[in-house]
């Protein structure tokens, strides 16, 4: 029998864990500082510019609403898991917390490894099919579910690791490292709505290939953005 879409689709996200040298490498102070700078960004860019495009294609009314429902918590408010915080936000008061000037996080800049991936990911969600881009919306969020790669990441997902790693890293512990901790329950939301979209719809569309490519271009893509943060966060003082 033919392995199903999903089963296709999470093994493209389990090789992308098992491969990815930001899961694996330690995690240091230049990285996780270079880390908020860089991400802050990127969910504001991605909630905001490129998840629409998403949501703009896309003819089914619910999954439509459903992008744009969770865009809004990462950007505008989540009063579900973020006490009304958009997501951006929160991630900036953990820069303050592990000792960033609010005012050095506001006006960081995207790297070069950013702008590229920024546009990479246009190319992926703008003018793709809908059911492409809902793949492109929600397949790093999967990494946050548990059940991907080995030891750690696989027992807590990805920012379940990470709240391990900064808590050590930092001594910070319980509500500090909240940005962490609420995606450990928003990104099951958020990816399980992306992954049903494409269980009802993929075989219809004859689109199961096309899914399960654009799911492996888009974490590629995520490759690479976290490797610039790497490598600039060895770099990074300050
Ligand atoms: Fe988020
Ligand atoms: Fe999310």
């Amino acid at each position: 029998m033919r392995k199903s879409v999903i089963a296709r689709m999470d093994r493209v996200v389990n090789d992308f864990v098992a491969r990815c040298r930001y899961f694996h490498e330690p995690m240091t102070r230049g990285r996780a500082r270079m880390f908020v700078l860089q991400h802050r960004l990127n969910t504001r860019q991605r909630n905001s510019v490129l998840k629409l495009k998403v949501a703009t294609n896309c003819p089914d009314w619910d999954t439509r609403i459903g992008i744009i429902q969770a865009c809004s918590e990462e950007i505008i408010a989540d009063y579900k898991h973020g006490g009304g915080r958009p997501h951006w936000r929160i991630l900036e008061d953990l820069g303050v917390r592990i000792g960033m000037r609010r005012a050095v996080i506001q006006q960081a800049q995207p790297l070069p490894s950013t702008q590229l991936a920024w546009a990479a990911w246009e190319g992926l969600m703008a003018n793709q099919h809908w059911l492409e881009g809902v793949v492109a919306n929600t397949c790093a969020e999967r990494v946050n579910i548990p059940g991907y790669g080995t030891g750690l990441i696989r027992k807590v997902g990805w920012f379940g690791l990470e709240r391990h790693r900064w808590g050590k890293l930092f001594t910070l512990a319980g509500a500090d490292l909240d940005f962490f901790e609420l995606h450990e329950r928003a990104d099951i939301e958020h990816s399980d709505a992306g992954w049903r979209a494409v269980e009802r719809f993929a075989r219809k569309l004859r689109m199961e290939d096309a899914v399960v490519a654009a799911c492996e271009r888009n974490l590629r893509v995520w490759e690479h953005y976290l490797g610039g943060i790497a490598a600039a966060g060895d770099q990074f003082k300050g």
